[in-house]
């Protein structure tokens, strides 16, 4: 899939005030709910379109309203929480399913204890949410879970990366379009992103 770096300049500056480890929670929390509205104009630049007629006061105009499948944001719990609110502004219709995520501090391994999806799910056009894709491990198990229940249309949104995550996601799920703010340096040795934000779960949620 394609890799995609949103980098307006509004998004590098909101960016770096979170990166920077004298933001805290409340600050922290709003920045990274104005990127995911910010991201999710550049996420949904290419939704189908479909002709309408509109009455103005005066006339009747030609216009175009959003078609086709119906979106549905699927959040990586916890970090994945702090994006969701930030999209909806932009598009509210769309539905929320939750898959929770823990990695593992030694294997760095997902584990699952949490999957809770809309009805339609497989008929909607899916963006996973993470702010941080490190190995990729989280985002391939979640990637995974949706095609395991016949989902076909996934996108997935972070705000960091790393270059191992991305090329991970890649090899994984080719068809899957990634989204990202920023592809950082590395990762450390404890599968930290460097130089990254920190834990983002808990900078959001203490
Ligand atoms: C962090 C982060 C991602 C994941 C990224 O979650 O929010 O979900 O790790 O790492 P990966 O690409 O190597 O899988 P964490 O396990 O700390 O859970 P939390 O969001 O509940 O804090």
């Amino acid at each position: 899939g394609k890799i995609v770096v949103c980098d307006h300049p509004l998004i590098q500056h909101k960016l770096t005030y979170i990166r920077d480890e004298n933001t805290k929670t409340k600050d922290f929390r709003q920045l990274v709910d104005e990127v995911a509205m910010l991201m999710a104009y550049e996420i949904t630049r290419d939704l189908p379109l479909e002709h309408v007629e509109v009455k103005t006061p005066v006339a009747i105009a030609d216009g175009k309203v959003i078609s086709g499948r119906m979106l549905g944001l699927i959040p990586i719990l916890r970090a994945g929480l702090g994006m969701v609110d930030g999209i909806l502004k932009l598009h509210p219709t769309a539905k929320v399913g939750h898959v929770g995520l823990y990695r593992d501090p030694e294997t760095l391994q997902p584990v699952e204890y949490y999957v809770k999806l809309p009805t339609d799910v497989q008929q909607r056009e899916l963006i996973v949410i993470d702010p941080m894709l490190a190995t990729g491990g989280s985002a391939n198990a979640a990637i995974k879970l949706l095609k395991e229940r016949g989902c076909a249309s996934i996108k997935l949104m972070c705000l960091i990366a790393a270059p191992e995550g991305i090329q991970a996601v890649q090899e994984a799920h080719p068809d899957v379009d990634v989204y990202v703010a920023a592809i950082d340096d590395h990762l450390n040795d404890h599968g930290y992103i460097i130089p990254g934000l920190g834990d983002a779960g808990d900078r959001l949620f203490g």
